[in-house]
Formats: C-alpha cells, structure tokens, sequence
C-alpha cells in the first residue's frame, strides 16, 4: 500500500465527515474503553443511547468497580452478549486494585484484562493513548482487502495478523483518528452487502478493487459453523396485572438475567394444559401468544408462547406489567411481552 495516496486523503475526508458520537467528544480512556466494548456487537446509532446513560450512571471506573451486577445487567438490556458487561466490571476491579484507576497503556498489560483482546487493545491505545498500534475490525478487514484487492479468507486468523502487518508502516501521528477513519470509511462510504460508494471514497485513486471493478467480490469470508437450533416453548402466565418470572442461572447463556418461564420443544394447546396443571398452575384462560426467531452468536431461538391467565397467584417472582424497570429481561422475553401487551386477560 501507498502511503502517500492513503493517509493524507483519509484524514481529510475523515475530519470532514467524521460522525460526531458523545465518545468522541472528549477522549478519555475510560470512555474509549466503554464505546469500543459496546461498538464490538453493536451498531453506532444504537450504541449512543447505551453509551450516554452508562457515563451517566456509571461516570468513572470507580463506580464500575463498585456497581451491583443487577444494575449494571440493567444499563446493559438490550444490547446482547452480556458477558461484555461482566468482563467489563471484573476488569474495572482489577485496573482499581493494581493500577490505581487508570487502564494500563501497554499491549503486554492491557491484553491481560479480562474482556480485552487485539482489536479493543489497539482500539484504546492508539485512541486514548496515541500509541502506533493498528487496530484491525470487520470495516478495516473489508476496507483494505478491497484497496489491495486481496482475497484472502478475512475469517482466518493469518488474515487479520496479516493486514495489521501491512497497516503497521503506515501508522501516522494521528494514529487514533488513523484507526476510526479507516473504520469509519468502511461504515459509511465502503459498505458491506451493498455497492460501495466508490466515486465519493478518498481511497479510490489507492483503491485495486476499484480500478479492477472487484470491490464487490470482497472481502471473502468463509461461513463459520451453522448455529445450533432451538426450538422453545415460553409461557407468559398471569395474575391481574402481573406476569411471572424467573431469573436465569449464574452460568451460561444471558446468565442471571430474568426471563419467562420456558421450556425446550414446542407444544400444543393441550400439552401447554396439562404440563402447567403437573406444575400445579391453576389455569383460568389459556391462548396462543407471539411467535419470534433471536439470534445469538451460536444459537437461534425459534421461540413460541402462550399466555395464561392464573386463577391464583403461585410462588415465584411477579413484575407489575408496568414495572419494566426493575429486571432486565433479553430482548427476546421483552419482544414476547410487547406482542402480549394489548392481549386482553
Ligand atoms: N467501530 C468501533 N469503534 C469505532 C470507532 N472508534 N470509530 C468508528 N467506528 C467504530
Ligand atoms: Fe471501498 Fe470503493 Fe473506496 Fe475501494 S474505492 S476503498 S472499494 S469505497
């Protein structure tokens, strides 16, 4: 790659066209470190509002180190892969314990920490620490495969090492803005699943995939395993304003969140009857509630469900419909309960 037809264009197309995101405004590693975890399975736009009312509850390190899970689950609904949020308070302890509150600033240090792998290291350091460290994501795999027209697999571990190596040479001064131009281009103008905006790119005179009209073909990914599925049975039991709950195991998927009572298979009206009267639930109506399909990393839900109302209310926990606030509830139990919401019981 040249660094000349490169870096001086990305950095002006990108403080022209950069998004102004409430993590950028100030840097600060402690900032740098929440976006980029939150960034790693979600989307920018959905992330702000994720992002401003954690600093919000939540404004230092300190005040990560000392949340309850319960609250810090809370700040976390909705935005998945939870362990995100676990590893992130149990690195907070730590960068409080041994390094006095401030995340360490070396690759060796930070990628000890719980949560921390190559792409978030590179990310805080040449951010928040300006250290020329190449930070290699799924928009910086796409951008560069396409500008030096590589077909190599971007699944492969080799690839990613790879690409850094050729980004290393190549770092400027403004490594930081370096990093997020280059995934910021592949955000907004060098799209995946859709034709790129080439003839707006800063890149198009560096660009081999453009000159050869392959941009399209790239990058090449190799499908991973297919995801596991499963098929469940979710009941939405009620007693007059209330609706009943469980909370999850400490180990494995969502761990410790709340959720719907469910069960694997799914069942008929009329065994949906008699498996709740075995449980002892005494039924006053029974009906067919929402249907949804959620996707995990390895998994996908094909979720079924049914609402009954309870003649009297059993042991367990019963959230006020109204009450939202108290559990958080995966996005797949919520999606059921907005299905539900204006059934009549
Ligand atoms: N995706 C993840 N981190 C990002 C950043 N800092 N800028 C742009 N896109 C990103
Ligand atoms: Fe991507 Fe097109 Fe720019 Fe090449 S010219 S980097 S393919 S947007």
């Amino acid at each position: 790659m040249n660094q000349e037809n490169i870096v001086a264009p990305l950095l002006a197309w990108y403080d022209q066209n950069k998004r102004h995101l409430p993590w950028r405004e100030e840097i600060h590693p402690y900032k740098t470190w929440v976006s980029e975890i939150m960034l790693q399975q979600t989307r920018v736009d959905q992330a702000i509002d994720y992002f401003n009312r954690f600093m919000k509850r939540l404004p230092t390190i300190q005040d990560l180190a000392n949340v309850d899970m319960d609250t810090l689950l809370k700040l976390w609904e909705g935005l998945g892969y939870y362990n995100r949020a676990r590893n992130m308070k149990k690195m907070a302890e730590i960068v409080v314990r041994d390094y006095q509150g401030i995340i360490p600033s070396s690759y060796e240090e930070i990628t000890k920490l719980p949560g921390i792998g190559a792409y978030t290291a590179g990310a805080i350091l040449s951010i928040a620490y300006n250290k020329k460290i190449p930070c290699v994501d799924g928009n910086v795999l796409r951008v560069i495969t396409r500008v030096t027209l590589d077909y190599s697999d971007i699944a492969k571990e080799d690839t990613k090492e790879k690409i850094k190596n050729e980004l290393i040479p190549l770092l400027p001064d403004r490594v930081g803005d370096f990093n997020q131009a280059l995934m910021e281009l592949g955000a907004l103008v060098c799209l995946p699943n859709t034709i790129p905006k080439c003839d707006i790119c800063p890149l198009k005179n560096a660009c081999l995939a453009y000159k050869e009209g392959k941009q399209e073909l790239l990058p090449v990914k190799s499908s991973k395993t297919t995801k596991r599925k499963e098929k469940r049975t979710v009941f939405v039991l009620i007693y007059q304003d209330q609706v009943l709950l469980q909370k999850r195991d400490e180990k494995g998927l969502l761990a410790s969140l709340y959720e719907l009572p469910n069960i694997l298979g799914h069942l008929s009206k009329k065994e949906v009857k008699a498996y709740l009267e075995t449980q002892g639930y005494q039924i006053k109506s029974l009906q067919k509630g929402p249907s949804i399909k959620h996707i995990f990393s390895h998994l996908e839900w094909d979720l079924t469900s049914y609402i009954i109302t309870l003649k009297e209310k059993s042991d367990g926990i019963w959230m006020h419909l109204e009450e939202k606030e108290k559990y958080s509830l995966p996005t797949a139990f919520k999606n059921i309960l907005k299905g539900v919401k204006d059934e009549k019981r």
